[in-house]
């Protein structure tokens, strides 16, 4: 029954074992060939997402507000990722939530131990996506929490070092949920409904918001393992601060993987799969994945934008037409996010097993 209550296996820090110096990485690590960074990826090109800059969407000049809604169309249809920047976010805040986050993860294993987090919530520091016995692991440690709804958000399970973390994380929380709701408004315009229609779609103001820091230490052996295997991400939208020194993150483009390179105080924008449903697949979320090395640790922010978490999410009905059905069934976002929650990361396995039977 409670299959959800605690790990299958004895938790291992991942930043313990790249701490130990150890040459070679265990075994539960090691990925198979085909899904090892190698394959298919493009690391050194010229590719890079869409870069967006917002500066200009709420002022006078309505064709070039129309360029900016334009620009995201398009990124939303090729890409399912775009970056932005001049997104209003204050750049000082940005860099203070990523480097005191940086700082949590250095405290003493003894401190961070505290804050142990189990499969039931997942909130609180963790080291593993998915409670499959025997599951191949990702090479990163990560911590979870809940901003939206208040029922959900709790300080004791929010880290109190250091000193200005509440304080400092209720600010960027307040900063990026105004952003979410821009760019929510520019995609259902985007998608030929009233600007406030894809936002009631996901509850309105009742909308479900969590921020998950991951932590990829160096890794002796990176050609062997993932620091987060393939994925879309299960939600509404991703705000994903990356690291401002090391790269990491692929975003699948058909065969390829490019890795993304981040554009100053960008955030990199992703639509998630609860989109792909909502928009009947106009949109897609696109698989990406993170990729280490051995010389440096990177810390990444990703916010998650997520529906109302008790309300069926199904192809809005005015994108549903005679040609093109309903290519979903509703699910509940409780429901779905159960599937990752016991599974892990698996590519867009899941969003694909809700299409309608036909
Ligand atoms: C995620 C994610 C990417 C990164 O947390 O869902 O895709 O660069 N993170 O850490
Ligand atoms: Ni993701």
């Amino acid at each position: 029954m409670n299959k959800l209550q605690d790990w299958p296996e004895p938790i291992v820090r991942v930043q313990s074992l790249s701490d130990s110096g150890m040459p070679i990485i265990p075994e539960r690590y090691v990925k198979p060939p085909l899904e090892r960074p190698s394959i298919n990826s493009t690391i050194s090109s010229d590719v890079n997402i869409p870069i967006v800059d917002l500066a200009g969407l709420y002022g006078d000049d309505h064709a070039l507000r129309a360029t900016i809604l334009d620009q995201i169309s398009v990124a939303c249809r090729e890409w399912g990722f775009f970056q932005v920047i001049n997104h209003g976010v204050s750049p000082k805040l940005m860099d203070r939530a990523r480097e005191l986050w940086r700082q949590f993860f250095n405290l003493p294993m003894e401190v961070k131990q505290a804050y142990a987090n189990t499969p039931k919530t997942y909130e609180g520091y963790g080291s593993r996506l998915g409670v499959k016995k025997g599951a191949i692991l990702d090479w990163s440690d990560y911590y979870f929490l809940h901003y939206l709804p208040l029922a959900l958000k709790d300080y004791k399970k929010w880290p109190t070092i250091p000193s200005d973390c509440r304080e400092v994380l209720d600010e960027y929380g307040k900063q990026l949920v105004e952003l979410c709701g821009r760019l929510m408004k520019v995609l259902s315009i985007n998608l030929g409904l009233g600007e406030e229609q894809l936002q009631n779609a996901l509850g309105g103001e009742n909308v479900g918001v969590c921020l998950r820091v991951n932590f990829y230490p160096k890794c002796p052996q990176p050609d062997l393992t993932l620091g987060l295997s393939s994925h879309s991400d299960p939600g509404g939208m991703t705000l994903l601060l990356p690291d401002n020194h090391v790269p990491g993150l692929q975003v699948r483009k058909d065969k390829n993987w490019i890795t993304v390179k981040p554009a100053p105080h960008a955030f990199i924008v992703n639509i998630g799969d609860q989109i792909q449903v909502l928009s009947n697949a106009t949109y897609k979320s696109v698989e990406h994945r993170v990729i280490v090395n051995s010389s440096k640790d990177r810390v990444s922010l990703a916010f998650f934008y997520n529906p109302k978490s008790d309300i069926p999410i199904e192809p809005m009905k005015e994108l549903v037409t005679p040609d093109r059905p309903p290519l979903y069934q509703a699910m509940t976002f409780d429901e779905y996010r159960l599937f990752i929650r016991t599974r892990g990361p698996s590519g867009k396995s899941q969003v694909e097993s809700l299409k309608s039977p036909r």
